[in-house]
């Protein structure tokens, strides 16, 4: 591993049950110190990929390290090296958090000391028992559960996932500290208020092939439509409106919307038409599409085959 920032690789990973191809030949990696999000509408095989590459289900077809391990040969060496978040935890209801996270600890030969700690770095209800917590402390619990043997890699399967807005900022805010302390962090979502705020590279998968790779803002940039830029300008006239009609220029409330593809030259030619016509500006904008536009478009309910528009060095497609 010395050497590699390579933490995850994934190479025509591939899951059948039956007929059904859940999870297609995919192919991604993951850097070290990296948020991944993975992202997919239900059913495109984000948890059945998080189930393999942490060992939990076989992999089929394809092959996949984790922190320098063969996920397939070197069984416990990833596991020493994961912790992994479900939706449903292995948590015991009528334990306290405190019990619960000792025995786990004794499990796994870790410090009750390191527990001890952790209860006090993420406030948890120490006394309480697990199954009389609230969504948001039960999930906080179970990311701490994840900690106890100090793994350098972290999957979270939908860790937000029927939170409150508070408790999923709570939980937002725990997967940033835990990566600020070098942790590498795989988290599959489809909330895109997550996706635009947490991942450094996102993945999008689709009826469990993958769609697009990229960093945040090279996902942005996959929709062919270009930059939407919106002004108000006084006052407006036809003959403004004819001189942008390349533009095809829409009304947005109180405000003149356009898509240009190179901002800089739609700028220059719309300065110097102000010179020509003599409008005032009251206010302009521009709007990067956003990471949700780009997943509706990429994952949408069709036949036709989807074409990878990032070099990701290793996607089927
Ligand atoms: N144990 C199983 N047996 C049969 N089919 C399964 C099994 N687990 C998953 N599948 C199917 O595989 C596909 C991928 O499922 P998966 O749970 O990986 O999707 P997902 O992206 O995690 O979806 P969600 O957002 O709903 O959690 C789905 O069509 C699902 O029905
Ligand atoms: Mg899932």
């Amino acid at each position: 591993m010395e050497g590699d920032e390579r933490v995850i690789r994934a190479v025509n990973l591939t899951k059948r049950y039956g007929e059904l191809v859940a999870v297609d030949h995919v192919s991604f990696e993951v850097k070290k110190g990296e948020i991944f999000g993975f992202l997919g509408p239900n059913g495109a095989g984000k948890t059945t990929t998080v189930r393999m590459l942490s060992t939990l289900t076989r992999i089929d077809e394809g092959e996949a390290h984790v922190n320098g391990y063969n996920v397939m040969t070197e069984r416990l060496k990833v596991k020493e090296s994961i912790g992994v978040v479900q939706d449903v935890s292995n948590l015991y209801d009528e334990l306290t958090v405190e019990e619960n996270l000792n025995f786990l600890a004794e499990l796994y030969g870790a410090p009750k000391a390191s527990v001890d700690s952790l209860i006090k770095d993420f406030n948890l209800p120490r006394k309480q028992k697990f199954g009389r917590l609230s969504s948001g402390y039960k999930r906080r619990t179970a990311i701490v559960a994840a900690l106890i043997h100090d793994p350098p890699v972290l999957f979270m399967d939908e860790p937000t996932v029927a939170l409150d807005v508070h408790s999923a900022k709570l939980v937002r805010e725990m997967i940033l500290s835990l990566n600020k302390e070098g942790r590498t962090i795989f988290l599959t979502t489809h909330n895109m208020g997550e996706a635009e705020k947490l991942p450094h590279r996102i993945a999008i998968i689709n009826r469990g092939r993958i769609v697009a790779v990229g960093k945040r803002s090279e996902i942005r940039g996959l929709l062919g439509s270009g930059i939407r830029v919106r002004f108000k300008v006084e006052p407006i006239s036809n003959k403004l409106l004819r001189r942008l009609e390349e533009y095809s220029p829409s009304f947005d409330e109180d405000m003149i919307a356009v898509e240009v593809q190179d901002v800089d030259s739609f700028l220059e030619e719309f300065y110097s038409l102000r010179e020509e016509l003599g409008f005032r500006v009251l206010h302009m904008e521009t709007q990067l599409p956003s990471i949700e536009d780009v997943f509706l478009e990429l994952t949408e309910e069709s036949e036709e085959p989807q074409t990878c528009a990032v070099s990701c060095g290793g996607c089927p497609i």
